[in-house]
């Protein structure tokens, strides 16, 4: 079927993909890697339970998105998270490491019900997959003052791991010749968020492995150091990092299941925080609920003079893979305060000023 090629955004309608079928693509993210944007995330064409994996499209104009397939198969993971399982993946991201050469996946490794809440990680040769399931664990393990998530057996295994993003910085500080990179994700169920410096590989975190364990977790000891707890108790989740002149800037939502609600947005002097919140990114958002999205990801699209794009979810749980997508300018000011202004169709050159 030839489809119509697109010359602009339409935030919140269906958007169609070279086979002429709605991109299925959520809680995603985008990774350039050569002259080539990839975008990642749940393929929830098949329903909620029905998960098919991670899809991933390929685009030169972030308009026209050809669909490459499934880079990761939900059958291609362990027994426990295949799709006749109840097993899901969550807003999954996709990063490459300039040493190894690997794309890396990171994932929320789900079942129904919302208990297994752990990290998986996949890797690949090609940015177009096939990923290789890796493994799936919890990166912290940490005795909490305000007691401990039963519902995701967090005493036992490890503080729980749902919503999530990886952000890789632009600097190398540790001279282990590879830039440095950071989980963000919701734990102490979901009260927390939790943010990880990652290992050179990316493949899990940044402290060595011991006789006891091949994959360490994060304790008390190594709090400020190589992790940090942000929001404490404030419940936020689809944390949405990136970086705009040495700030570190992070947007998240409110803790409302698929209903939108009011994001903020807060920033730092360092990946690990401390955070301070600064209001809500959105104007003229009547309703505040972020133009009915939830947030997954910001693009740069021209970092000198602040300009990105916010990307969300408009998510529509009776048919989930039919959810639209928001994707809105983002700009900053001299003052590193955020705008996102609701537009009914807009173009790149809106913001290449
Ligand atoms: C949201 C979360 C989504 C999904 C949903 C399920 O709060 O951000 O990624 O997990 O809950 O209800």
């Amino acid at each position: 079927m030839k489809t119509v090629q697109l010359e602009s955004f339409k935030p919140g309608q269906l958007w169609l993909d070279d086979r002429g079928e709605h991109i299925s693509a959520h809680g995603g993210g985008i990774l350039q890697y050569k002259e080539t944007y990839y975008w990642y995330g749940e393929d929830n064409s098949s329903g909620y339970l029905n998960n098919v994996g991670v899809s991933c499209y390929s685009s030169s104009d972030l308009y026209n998105w050809k669909y490459e397939g499934v880079a990761l198969k939900q059958e291609d993971m362990p027994e426990e998270l295949q799709g006749k399982n109840n097993g899901r993946v969550e807003r999954p991201k996709v990063i490459f490491n300039s040493k190894t050469k690997k794309f890396v996946m990171w994932m929320h490794a789900e079942r129904s019900g919302y208990a297994f809440s752990s990290a998986g990680v996949a890797i690949s040769d090609n940015p177009t997959g096939p990923f290789e399931f890796l493994f799936y664990d919890r990166p912290v393990l940490f005795e909490q003052e305000e007691g401990f998530d039963e519902h995701t057996n967090e005493k036992e295994l490890g503080n729980s791991f749902r919503d999530m993003h990886i952000f890789v910085d632009d600097v190398d500080s540790n001279g282990d010749g590879v830039n440095d990179a950071y989980v963000f994700y919701s734990s102490e169920g979901n009260w927390t968020m939790y943010i990880v410096r990652l290992n050179a590989e990316y493949t899990w975190i940044d402290l060595p492995e011991t006789d006891k364990r091949v994959r360490p977790q994060c304790t008390k000891e190594d709090l400020g150091k190589v992790w940090s707890r942000q929001f404490i108790r404030k419940m936020r989740e689809a944390p949405t990092p990136f970086k705009y002149k040495d700030k570190y800037y992070v947007i998240t939502s409110a803790c409302t299941g698929w209903k939108p609600n009011q994001a903020e947005y807060a920033v730092a002097d360092t990946p690990l925080g401390d955070y301070i919140v600064l209001g809500d990114p959105c104007v003229g958002d009547v309703d505040k609920t972020t133009f009915q999205s939830q947030s997954t990801f910001v693009l740069p699209i021209n970092e000198e003079s602040g300009k990105f794009i916010y990307i969300g979810d408009r998510w529509t749980p009776d048919e989930l893979g039919k959810s639209p997508y928001v994707w809105l300018p983002l700009e900053i000011d001299e003052n590193g305060n955020i705008e996102i202004k609701w537009q009914d169709e807009w173009k790149l050159e809106d913001l290449k000023v």
